[in-house]
Parts: C-alpha cells; sequence; structure tokens
C-alpha cells in the first residue's frame, strides 16, 4: 500500500503544481489583457483630461466622436480635440495657455500684418510657431471668433493646427512657405506639373468643402473680396496644399432657421464677387439694410476663378481644364440655387482625378 500511496502522492503533487502554474499562468495572462485594455482607457481619459485643462470649451469635448470618425476616415496625424503635435513632436500635448505662452514661448521676427493680426514666427521648446496677436482693437469680435473657429475646427487637415491661446495672443502652427497669396510662385519655384497643380485646387476644394459642412454649421468664407487677398487667408504645406488659416470672417448660413450672410457693409464691385454681393439697385445709392443677404453659394461662384489661377498655364492644364468645364460652367450661375454643392463640386473633382491622374 506505502509504495502506491508515495506514487499516489507524487502524482498527486504534479497534478497540484501544475494546477497552479496553469493558473498563475492565466492569472499572468488575463489581468495582462484587462491591463491592456486599462492602460488604453486610463491613457484616453488622461488625455482628455489634460486637453481640456483650462483651455477647454464644451462644444469641444462633444466633438470627440466627430474625431473617432474622422480618425476612421483615415485623416491620420490629427490629434485628439484639445491638443497638437508639430511635425517635430512625437506625441500630442495639450494646447498651451496663458501660462505656458509666457513661461515658454519666446517671440521673434515678425512675419506679416494682415488687417486683424500681427505675425510673428516664435520658438516654444526649440519648435517653431506662428504667434499672432490682435493688431487693432476695433478688430477685437473678429479676433476672438477666429480663435473660437480654430477651436471647433481642428478635426481636419484643412484647417491650420492650433497650438494654444490667451486673450489676444494666437498660437498656430508655422507654415515656412507662407499664405497662398504666392502660390503662383511657389508652383513655378518648384517646377509643379498639372499633376501637382490639380492637387493644389484639389485641397483648396477640400477646404471649402469642410467649411461648408464643418461641426459648427455651413460657414462661408467671407473675408476674400478678391482673388489674392481669397488666397492669403490660406496657407502652403511642405506637400504643396492649402490649407485654410484665417477664420476671422466665416458666418453661419443656416436656411432652416433662415439664417444668411452679408460679408461687407458696403458696396463690392469686385466681378471676383458672386452677382448676390453687388448691389441690385443699379441707380441708387448703396444702402447696407436693403441689401440682401445670401449664401454659402458665393463660395463655389469664385471656385473656377481661384482654380485657373492654381493651374496656370503649363504642359497639360489645358486638357485638365477642358473636364472642369462642366462644373465650372455650373458654379458660375447667376442663380445661386442652380450652383452645385461642394460636396457635388469634390465628388466631381475626384472622379477627374481618377480618371487623368490614377494612382
Ligand atoms: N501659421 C502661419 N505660418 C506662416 N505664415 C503665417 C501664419 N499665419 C499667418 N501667416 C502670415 O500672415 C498673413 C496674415 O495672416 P492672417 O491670419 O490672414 O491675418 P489677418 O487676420 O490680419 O488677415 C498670412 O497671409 C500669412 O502670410
Ligand atoms: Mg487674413
Amino acid at each position: 500500500m506505502h509504495p502506491v500511496s508515495a506514487r499516489h502522492v507524487v502524482i498527486l503533487s504534479l497534478i497540484l503544481l501544475l494546477l497552479h502554474l496553469l493558473h498563475n499562468l492565466r492569472i499572468w495572462l488575463v489581468p495582462h489583457a484587462n491591463h491592456q485594455s486599462g492602460l488604453l482607457h486610463v491613457e484616453k481619459d488622461d488625455i482628455w483630461g489634460l486637453n481640456f485643462q483650462g483651455t477647454a470649451i464644451p462644444d469641444v469635448v462633444d466633438e470627440v466622436e466627430e474625431w473617432q470618425g474622422v480618425d476612421k476616415l483615415g485623416e491620420w496625424g490629427l490629434c485628439p480635440p484639445g491638443s497638437f503635435r508639430l511635425a517635430t513632436m512625437e506625441t500630442c500635448t495639450p494646447w498651451l495657455g496663458c501660462k505656458e505662452i509666457s513661461d515658454d514661448v519666446t517671440v521673434q521676427t515678425k512675419i506679416a500684418q494682415g488687417a486683424v493680426k500681427k505675425i510673428y514666427k516664435a520658438t516654444w521648446r526649440g519648435h517653431t510657431l506662428a504667434y499672432s496677436n490682435l493688431s487693432n482693437t476695433a478688430y477685437l469680435q473678429d479676433f476672438l471668433h477666429g480663435v473660437e473657429m480654430l477651436w471647433n475646427m481642428q478635426q481636419t487637415s484643412h484647417i491650420v493646427q492650433l497650438v494654444g491661446s490667451c486673450n489676444t495672443t494666437l498660437l498656430t502652427e508655422y507654415y515656412r512657405l507662407g499664405s497662398a497669396f504666392h502660390i503662383k510662385a511657389i508652383l513655378d519655384r518648384t517646377s509643379s506639373d498639372v499633376r501637382t497643380r490639380f492637387n493644389v485646387a484639389m485641397s483648396y476644394i477640400e477646404a471649402i468643402h469642410f467649411l461648408h459642412n464643418s461641426p459648427v454649421g455651413t460657414r462661408v468664407m467671407c473675408d476674400s473680396y478678391n482673388l489674392l487677398h481669397a488666397l492669403s487667408q490660406f496657407l502652403v504645406t511642405e506637400d504643396l496644399r492649402l490649407v485654410l488659416n484665417d477664420l476671422d470672417d466665416i458666418p453661419e448660413v443656416n436656411p432652416e432657421e433662415n439664417v444668411f450672410v452679408k460679408c461687407k457693409r458696403k458696396h463690392i464691385k469686385s466681378p471676383f464677387n458672386a452677382p448676390e454681393q453687388r448691389w441690385p439697385f443699379e441707380n441708387e445709392p448703396f444702402e447696407d439694410s436693403r441689401m440682401p443677404p445670401y449664401d454659402e453659394k458665393i463660395d463655389i461662384w469664385k471656385i473656377p476663378l481661384v482654380v485657373r489661377h492654381l493651374l496656370g498655364k503649363v504642359n497639360g492644364s489645358d486638357v485638365v481644364s477642358s473636364h472642369l468645364f462642366q462644373v465650372h460652367q455650373r458654379c458660375r450661375k447667376r442663380d445661386p440655387k442652380q450652383r452645385p454643392s461642394a460636396t457635388v463640386v469634390l465628388k466631381e473633382y475626384k472622379r477627374i482625378r481618377n480618371m487623368l491622374f490614377p494612382e
């Protein structure tokens, strides 16, 4: 009996040891999985928490779903709402607030001065930024509107990246190539072919499409009273895309609520502007209160003129123009209702790109 018992004891011990090992293995494996998801969860919460310290606005928090959606659509490289990442940074960082700006940002040379802002080059922890200050207190509301729009429109690659803000100071990503005011010279200097130029035009259409379908409603690009002025509101990326930069004057249109816009409280004459932006009573003096309002279709009217400028006269631009002829003709309808939406224009541009410049 005894030897058998001893063998039994050994076998039993081995079974117990095996069970113990399996149990440990399970403990090691299962919590490991839990730990991972826990980590992810905490990391995400941490990011949201950090994001909304100080500079938080409730609307941005609501954009989380929007962001996840956009992310799924493949708009790579975007940070979660409330944070930013420059090309020279590895991770997303919460927007800078008053303290970080006064402690860590060094203002350098002046780059430009517009009606609303003075823009300087600046550095933060070795990274280059654009530092804008309100240039004229008469435009305080425009400046603040621009910052608020930036807060709300970060989940896209078609709008300049916000880095931080404090009162009448705004920090954005710095674009070495500057504004699209100089796009012709930039494209000529880089000997850009028709494909590159078409892609620049495409990025412009995408930005307008985003503006007309933004998280804060249908917005109109009011600050665009002539061709070069319209282009100066965009910046040029290293890979020659246009991103919309100046959001100071993008009022909302909402036909359901009977909300329309009037871009400038003055007599607009330039043919660059849509017919409905011009004073309709030719022989009578201009009176703003009698001027009928209009909608986002004024941006559609301008597309063919902007795109003609972007395409320029290079080998193949006449072929591209001939393919764009039909959609552009519709953009130039005098009746705004007959003009296509930005969604339709973008779809047509994509169709033409796939046909003329397949990947
Ligand atoms: N982030 C930036 N990077 C490089 N240049 C910039 C940047 N932001 C603005 N600029 C330059 O400053 C000009 C004026 O900027 P903008 O925001 O349009 O000012 P304003 O609101 O006064 O019109 C732009 O056209 C561009 O040349
Ligand atoms: Mg401007």
